[in-house]
């Protein structure tokens, strides 16, 4: 490390949010339904049979939580615009009311000095595109795209940036796989056809984007891990290479080299799985230079051959490392690593961390909490952070997931990753001992 370990000036510190993790206001002012609604409103789905009807009640309390975000120091806030407050039906008809509420969040953001990150799609798809088929379809895709230029034209003067997708491999495997989100399908085909409609949807908003030009830049947000074989033994290292081709790879090759991995189009060919290799044109329009990678980075993942029908594969988790409440691994030194492997394979133009962070079991205690294992968090993934950049991989911002506790999908209100405590029965909020830590590391700009 440096003699003087500052982070650059124009460094982007940030927090991260999603619509319906944190809005509440389900069905208010003209908002459509939602997958999440439908899916939460489905007895069985969510662990603590919540749902996001109200979760942190932001769109009541947005005012207030710019005020927090202020306080904070922050140069950068992430969060994501619910499709169905502009769209109801998902295309068509626009809801003027829902219009309103993202430009007012805009202009309160632009007065306190915060720029805005804006997420496209971070998960809640119109119910009635689902109606005709969601992601399997390519009228879902064209919808994306009208959306998209809908957005850039009426907010193209104030955002900093755009995201296309959050973590679509979340979207098409646990949405569409392992049935855990919605809209809870169980089946390979169907993520994989799912996983392919987003790539061309990504690309079709990345062009309207080239051709509207607003300000600001766009990208993409990944979920990327490193991953080790269990063990060195060769059917090991070649199930984690399985995995790394599922979870890494399935997004990035067509992305930056405009094809899906080789080796992974044989291997669910093998399985029964056939899927269709992009056409030239569909490359040129999926792998269109992007502004930035972001990188939503929580753990790493060890993996041996194992019977995971599909992949063939097992994760391993040593008991004896450090989990959070997610039961995820604690690995601050992966966050250097995937940073290292992305810029050496792919060369982004920029990254962006767009989402780090983790669940602990917080308890309120005189109006605050006492979330150690937080800061301790933070500050590790962060001096691994700093490390990356002095090795020159071109990091250039690092959102905390999240501003609040919030509703973490199938897992309900249970999870709270909010540097901000919200008390579900009263709403209020509550600044933990991390708010106060990171608000003093972005004024100071290292760690002393
Ligand atoms: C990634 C997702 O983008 C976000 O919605 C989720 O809450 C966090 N990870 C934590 O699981």
């Amino acid at each position: 490390m440096g003699r003087f370990a500052f982070f650059p000036k124009d460094f982007v510190f940030g927090v991260a949010t999603s619509s319906y993790q944190i809005e509440g206001a389900w069905n208010e002012d003209g908002k459509g339904e939602s997958i999440w609604d439908r899916f939460t409103h489905t007895p069985g789905n969510i662990q603590d049979g919540t749902t996001g009807d109200v979760a942190c009640d932001h769109y009541h309390r947005f005012e207030e939580d710019v005020e927090l975000m202020e306080k904070l120091g922050i140069d950068a806030y992430r969060f994501s615009i619910a499709w169905t407050r502009i769209f109801p039906e998902g295309k068509g008809r626009i809801n003027e009311k829902g219009v309103k509420f993202y430009q007012q969040l805009i202009e309160k953001l632009k007065a306190a000095g915060i720029k805005p990150v804006i997420t496209l799609y971070h998960w809640d798809l119109p119910q009635a595109l689902q109606d005709i088929g969601g992601w399997e379809s390519e009228e879902t895709v064209e919808a994306f795209e009208e959306y998209a230029r809908f957005l850039f034209k009426n907010f193209g003067k104030e955002v900093f940036l755009w995201i296309t997708h959050n973590e679509p491999w979340v979207t098409a495997f646990i949405g569409n796989y392992e049935g855990r989100h919605a809209p809870g399908k169980r089946n390979f085909r169907v993520a994989l056809s799912v996983s392919r409609n987003l790539l061309l949807a990504h690309g079709r908003a990345v062009r309207a984007f080239r051709n509207e030009k607003p300000k600001g830049k766009i990208g993409i947000t990944l979920n990327l891990s490193p991953i080790y074989p269990a063990s060195g033994e060769e059917k090991d290292k070649k199930a984690a290479q399985r995995f790394d081709g599922y979870l890494n790879r399935w997004f990035l090759d067509p992305l930056f080299r405009g094809q899906f991995p080789e080796d992974m189009l044989s291997w669910y060919e093998r399985k029964g799985f056939s899927i269709d290799p992009l056409s030239q044109e569909e490359s040129t329009l999926v792998a269109q230079p992007l502004d930035f990678l972001g990188i939503n980075y929580y753990h790493r993942f060890v993996i041996r051959q194992g019977n995971e029908p599909v992949l063939e594969v097992a994760e391993e988790r040593n008991p004896y490392n450090e989990k959070c409440d997610m039961g995820w691994e604690v690995y601050p030194r992966g966050i250097y690593e995937i940073t290292e492997r992305i810029t050496k394979d792919y060369q982004p133009s920029a990254i962006y961390i767009t989402e780090n962070g983790i669940a602990t079991p917080d308890i309120l205690e005189e109006e605050t909490v006492e979330d150690l294992r937080r800061i301790v968090y933070l500050r590790d993934h962060l001096l691994w952070v700093y490390q990356a950049i002095e090795a020159g991989f071109p990091i250039q911002g690092y959102f905390v997931w999240s501003l609040l506790d919030n509703f973490e999908w199938d897992k309900g209100l249970t999870k709270r990753f909010g540097i901000v405590y919200v008390d579900y029965t009263t709403l209020r909020r509550f600044p933990k001992k991390s708010f106060f830590w990171y608000q003093r590391l972005i004024t100071k700009r290292n760690f002393h």
